[in-house]
């Protein structure tokens, strides 16, 4: 484009966290333990009891967002904050935690943007069988019907279930997702767990509609474009294949209420296709979302299997857990840079995505994560440069103004994280914040805060309405 539009007037620039990774205090004031809190955690990795201490340094975190010119906020709230054991009784502490959160943000005209479930299954519904419990669907509703009743009159944006593709695809890898010992059809359980929460989450976008008519809520998948290889027509499927496993499937269900046909018929060719309890349908049909949110750090390119590696590629998958063996072989795409945690960077991709989900659903869109993972040091005076992290997200708001400009309505940019916070499963040297934390992996040092060159970088940013990159 020779002239780009500008970003519109009210674009929620921001960030994002969630409640396992940056509050720590995970069994204080009543909380009851999440899948994360019992879950193993990865060798040389942190685990989760201090995080950055959000919980005990809220004030002072929101401040400096509002330093930053933040307009919006997106953060989760812990379910076992609210419901200790994910059922039942309310932890009143744990209502007053969050509502103070929301207070302090519109204290600073922040919008919060609240994620209903980012990776954090009560322990005690794990016991119960967690997402592969029909009953599943209900709790989730319950626990929406809280999260409306006690913040409703406040939070205006909602997003139900953070990267559920994710969940599906690499759940035991981020430590969430349970499949039952014995089961013999791994793929089925887990579509089978992942139907409960599509129904969940339609059921929670309807009654978000009933009980809060001027509030918007949407999905928060990780998006991606899938690229082929090559232009070898074959390329072409597997890559329109892994398209519909990593990304259309939760979209399409999430926008128009239907099964993805691609994944629909790879699952009945392996003898994997959801049970549907009586409603479903219906009630995923009546879900409409009112925006897409959507976390992107990187497109992913594959190649067509043949009949040989579709066979090594069955043995390898049972091996490692994943499970959409045969449908495509992965392909490092010899056209990008890595970042040092080697997760592919690619800013024009993320012009290819946006345009490619706004055709396909004609929905505005909210970025609800994008950003980079690096090792950063805090020097002697106190500072943190940061240059690749800028260099990162200024490529990246570069091409959501192409996006704009192409024509897509675009809500907002939170990308992550609004300050250091514990990786899924690389720990707390890997960090993505703009503002530092003073702790290491197992030295929890001062837990002082410190302005990253990209904390000013993206003040500037913001303060320009994304013209001053
Ligand atoms: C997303 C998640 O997958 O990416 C976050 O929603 C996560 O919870 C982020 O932290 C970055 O991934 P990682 O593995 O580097 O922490």
């Amino acid at each position: 484009h020779k002239t780009r539009k500008p970003f519109p007037e009210n674009f929620f620039w921001g960030a994002s966290t969630s409640a396992y990774q940056v509050e720590g205090a995970n069994l204080e004031d009543g909380k009851g333990p999440s899948c994360q809190d019992v879950k193993e955690v990865p060798e040389g990795t942190s685990d989760l009891t201090v995080c950055a201490d959000h919980y005990h340094h809220m004030k002072e975190d929101v401040a400096l967002m509002a330093e930053m010119g933040f307009k919006s906020y997106r953060f989760s709230i812990a379910w076992t904050r609210i419901l200790p054991k994910g059922t039942g009784e309310i932890n009143q502490k744990g209502i007053d935690f969050y509502n103070e959160l929301i207070d302090e943000c519109l204290k600073y005209g922040i919008e919060p943007i609240v994620t209903m479930f980012h990776f954090d299954m009560p322990a005690a519904l794990d016991e119960r069988g967690s997402w592969g419990n029909p009953d599943s669907v209900q709790w989730f509703v319950d626990f929406a019907r809280v999260l409306f009743e006690n913040f409703g009159d406040r939070v205006k944006y909602w997003l139900t279930i953070n990267e559920q593709n994710m969940l599906t695809l690499v759940g035991p890898v981020i430590g969430t997702l349970m499949i039952p010992e014995g089961c013999t059809n791994v793929l089925k359980e887990v579509y089978q767990q992942n139907h409960h929460m599509l129904v969940a989450q339609a059921k929670a976008m309807v009654l978000c509609h009933q009980m809060l008519p001027e509030a918007k809520i949407g999905p928060a998948p990780n998006i991606s474009l899938v690229y082929p290889a090559t232009c070898k027509p074959e390329d072409v499927i597997a890559a329109q294949n892994f398209n519909a496993i990593r990304n259309w499937l939760y979209l399409d269900m999430a926008v128009y209420g239907i099964y993805n046909a691609i994944v629909w018929s790879y699952l009945e060719e392996n003898d994997a296709t959801p049970t549907f309890a009586p409603g479903d349908e219906e009630a995923m049909k009546n879900a409409h979302p009112d925006f897409i949110g959507f976390n992107y750090y990187n497109t992913a390119t594959v190649e067509a299997a043949s009949d040989e590696e579709v066979l090594a590629d069955a043995v390898a998958d049972q091996q490692s857990g994943s499970i959409e063996a045969g449908m495509y072989k992965g392909f490092r795409n010899p056209n990008l840079v890595t970042t040092e945690f080697g997760w592919e960077i690619d800013p024009v991709g993320f012009r290819a995505t946006i345009r490619e989900m706004d055709s396909r659903y004609h929905l505005p869109l909210l970025v609800t994560e994008n950003g980079l993972g690096a090792y950063d040091t805090l020097t002697e005076d106190g500072k943190v440069h940061d240059p690749y992290r800028i260099e990162y997200l200024r490529q990246h708001i570069a091409q959501i103004q192409e996006a704009i400009t192409d024509g897509a309505q675009m809500l907002g940019y939170n990308p992550w994280s609004a300050i250091d916070l514990i990786s899924t499963h690389e720990g707390m040297k890997k960090r993505y914040g703009f503002i530092y934390v003073d702790r290491d992996e197992f030295d929890l040092g001062t837990l002082n805060r410190y302005r990253k060159d990209s904390f000013y970088w993206y003040k500037k940013v913001i303060a320009s309405n994304g013209e001053d990159l």
